[in-house]
């Protein structure tokens, strides 16, 4: 029997089983679709095979194209000769057997197969909006035709990945195996029962039609998450096609909407973050082969927003967690917070009410230090002082079982300070969740100089088990999301002393991609926090540059969302920013006082100035060894600060414009402004060598 190297055909009796062997999760690499074809051949020529199957080796059946290939110029098989083409027009029966993923260029090849089916756990999708481009192999066209237009534009347009069970229901599958099936075994015996049947179903062969109203409306439905973005229009208008043209028609429109996208610069900056997320996961410096701990029974100690979230964050991903605070007033307020923010999901219809009831029961607020003991980790989320973390480390350092891990969610403070309280600093790092901790993905995990590599895989293995993106920064003020965003922070109240309003700024970020203005994001998180952290650099720090306009909104108990005030006023009862003349004629005073000339400012310069600053930050950062990899302060960037995906990340947004064009702005404003522009070594480096930020070596991580 001839081989390929990635796919192979094996008989069984009568049954032709083609196998892809492409780890770790059979993508579509060099060789597969080839082999498939190939495969497909010689097992419609072999008379002693009646049916096929196609399955997948390992983890998967077929998680999609190899997204490496994409924008490369690589040549693809012209329409026709595809695998999906090939797969539709055996004349023998193909059964696709799916386990793990079918995804992309998965699912759309075993659409063309006549028949479907997967175990109970495989999940199947068209995740390509997800990388900025459109379902490519007939997935537009095909899916349609399944499941009906309303649901093919749902599932293409989220990308999502849909579990087998609902997958059978929605027709994708035609039958989902019992826990525990042998996958071939019952593939086999599958392709045996229908070898005979003929005609052959072919997804092509059926008819969609839809209302035309539908695709409008669902252009509507997505146009604010879809801002600035062009795919997934794209796979709407594809999706319009397979309800308006013949089959064939529909194909070929799918591909020329295709190529309007596979190098657009939304698709390159989706692609790049993509594999950001999966190398942010990678501690080259530390031992290969030590493995993160279990652990069971988790602890938070403090109950407010922080804590709060963090527990909810366990309960989430079903663990028991325990909360604790100082007294039992903070602990039940922690608790009624908990339960309203899950009864606000349930009320916008995000989270069923059994399921909330279940989450509820997971958290087990506990009186003192004697109810965690037992616990195996502990996450610190107690207020924001030194003095305040101290003695509760060194507290959980004498109770705590003696392999328990201390975790702090400090968001600046230094860990090493926190570890030499215990006597067990190597079990020492910090966890740190943003803001809401329940929502957000990030987990920056901060690395002590004592930590040891087990405690460092643990911290990064919690925060993937609770649906995390786990980061590593070194101990820094700040750590690396924070440092890196405190310049933009500044220079966003800067901008303020020289002539921008606080709504003149937020339109332009929003404009650019962000969810929320960055003076809105300042309201919400509370004003009086950013104080606290500034009066204390200020203190370690006679150069500090002070904000006074922030300053003044604080005295003025203008904190935010909170007090009704900030740098917005809020209705009762109502979030929604409304620009103030009060803080106008703030700004307006402290900009006289300051004596600081009034300038109109172009939306680009309001941008870089908030973007560039942070970006040399940045580059601080890399130069002193904090962090890995300039595209781990992107990921940084897109999960804890909600950095529009589809432009990458900080450094990769700023490759875009060019390494020596940010540095000769810089450059510029150091003249200008003074110290705080100065740009940092690793910047002029990169400029005098015009190497991206991208491809920057940063110090070895200290
Ligand atoms: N192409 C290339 N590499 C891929 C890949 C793909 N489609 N999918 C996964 N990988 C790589 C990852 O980069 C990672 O590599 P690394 O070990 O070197 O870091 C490795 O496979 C394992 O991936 P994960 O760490 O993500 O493994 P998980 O088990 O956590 O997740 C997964 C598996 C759900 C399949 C996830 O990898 C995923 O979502 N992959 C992308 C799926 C996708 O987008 N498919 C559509 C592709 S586009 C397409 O098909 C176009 C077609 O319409 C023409």
């Amino acid at each position: 029997m001839s081989e390929t190297p990635v796919v192979r055909l094996e008989k069984d009796g009568d049954i032709g089983v083609i196998i892809v062997n492409y780890p770790p999760v059979n993508a579509l690499g060099p060789g597969v679709s080839d082999g498939i074809i190939d495969c497909l051949n010689k097992a419609n020529a072999d008379p002693s095979i009646k049916a096929i199957v196609l399955m997948g080796d390992g983890r998967s059946f077929i998680a999609g194209a190899d997204i490496r290939g994409f924008g490369t110029g690589r040549k693809r098989p012209p329409i026709g000769e595809r695998t999906y083409d090939v797969l539709d027009a055996s004349p023998k029966p193909v059964v696709a057997a799916i386990h793990g993923y079918a995804l992309g260029g998965g699912l759309e090849n075993a659409l063309a197969c006549h028949y479907r089916i997967a175990v109970p756990a495989a999940k199947v999708g068209l995740p390509e909006v997800l990388i900025g481009i459109l379902p490519g192999g007939g997935g537009t066209q095909r899916l349609p035709r399944v499941v009906g237009a309303q649901v093919a534009l749902e599932m293409i347009t989220s990308g999502r990945h849909v579990p087998a069970p609902e997958a059978a229901k929605l027709g994708i599958i035609n039958q989902v195996l019992p826990e525990g099936a042998n996958l071939r075994d019952a593939a086999v015996a599958y392709a045996r029962k229908i070898a005979d049947i003929r005609p052959l179903p072919r997804v092509r062969d059926k008819t969609v039609t839809a209302d035309p109203g539908i695709f409008d409306a669902m252009r509507k439905s997505i146009a604010r998450r879809a801002r600035n973005q062009k795919a997934p229009y794209n796979c709407i208008a594809a999706v319009e096609a397979a309800c308006t043209l013949p089959f064939d028609d529909g194909i070929r429109r799918e591909a020329e909407l295709f190529g309007e996208l596979e190098n657009s610069d939304e698709a390159k900056a989706l692609r790049y973050a993509f594999f950001a997320e999966r190398e942010v996961a990678k501690l080259p410096d530390l031992p290969v082969g030590v493995a993160p701990r279990d652990f069971t029974a988790p602890a938070v100690i403090g109950a407010g927003t922080m804590g709060g979230g963090i527990a909810m964050s366990f309960a989430d991903f079903g663990y028991d967690v325990k909360i604790m605070d100082a007294t039992q007033p903070a602990l039940d307020r922690g608790m009624e917070r908990i339960r309203n923010n899950y009864a606000t999901s349930v009320k916008r219809g995000s989270l069923a009410e059994d399921e909330m009831q279940r989450r509820l029961a997971r958290i087990h607020p506990v009186a003192g230090y004697d109810d965690i003991r037992d616990c195996d980790v502990v996450v610190e989320a107690v207020f924001e002082e030194m003095d305040v973390k101290k003695p509760v480390f060194a507290k959980l350092d004498e109770v705590m079982r003696p392999d328990a891990f201390l975790f702090t969610n400090s968001s600046a403070l230094d860990i090493d300070a926190l570890a030499d309280t215990t006597k067990r600093p190597e079990k020492v790092a910090g966890t740190h969740f943003f803001s809401p901790a329940n929502v957000m993905k990030l987990l920056e995990v901060v690395r002590g100089a004592k930590s040891s590599p087990e405690t460092l895989f643990t911290a990064m293995a919690l925060g993937r088990r609770i649906g995390k993106i786990s980061a590593m920064a070194g101990n820094t003020d700040g750590f690396v999301a924070n440092r890196s965003r405190a310049p933009f922070n500044s220079e966003m109240v800067i901008l303020l002393e020289e002539g921008c309003l606080p709504e003149q700024v937020d339109k332009v970020m929003v404009d650019f991609g962000y969810p929320m203005g960055p003076f809105a994001v300042g309201d919400l998180a509370g004003l009086d926090i950013g104080a606290a952290g500034r009066r204390r650099r200020a203190l370690a720090n006679p150069n500090y540059r002070k904000l006074p306009i922030a300053d003044k909104l604080v005295e003025m108990g203008r904190y935010g969302q909170k007090t009704g005030a900030g740098w917005y006023r809020y209705e009762k009862g109502d979030r929604t920013p409304h620009p103030d003349p009060e803080v106008a004629a703030i700004i307006k005073s402290v900009a006289a006082e300051m004596g600081v000339p009034q300038k109109v400012f172009t939306d680009t310069e309001i941008l870089q100035r908030l973007l560039f600053s942070s970006v040399n930050e940045a580059c601080r950062i890399l130069e002193e060894g904090k962090a890995y990899r300039a595209s781990d302060v992107d990921v940084m960037w897109l999960h804890g600060f909600g950095f529009p995906r589809y432009r990458g990340g900080l450094m990769f947004w700023a490759d875009g414009i060019g390494v020596r064009n940010v540095y000769n702005q810089i450059a510029s404003w150091h003249q200008q402004y003074g110290e705080r522009w100065a740009p940092s070594r690793l910047l002029r480096e990169l400029a005098e060598t015009n190497t991206p930020f991208r491809e920057a070596k940063p110090a070895p991580f200290v």
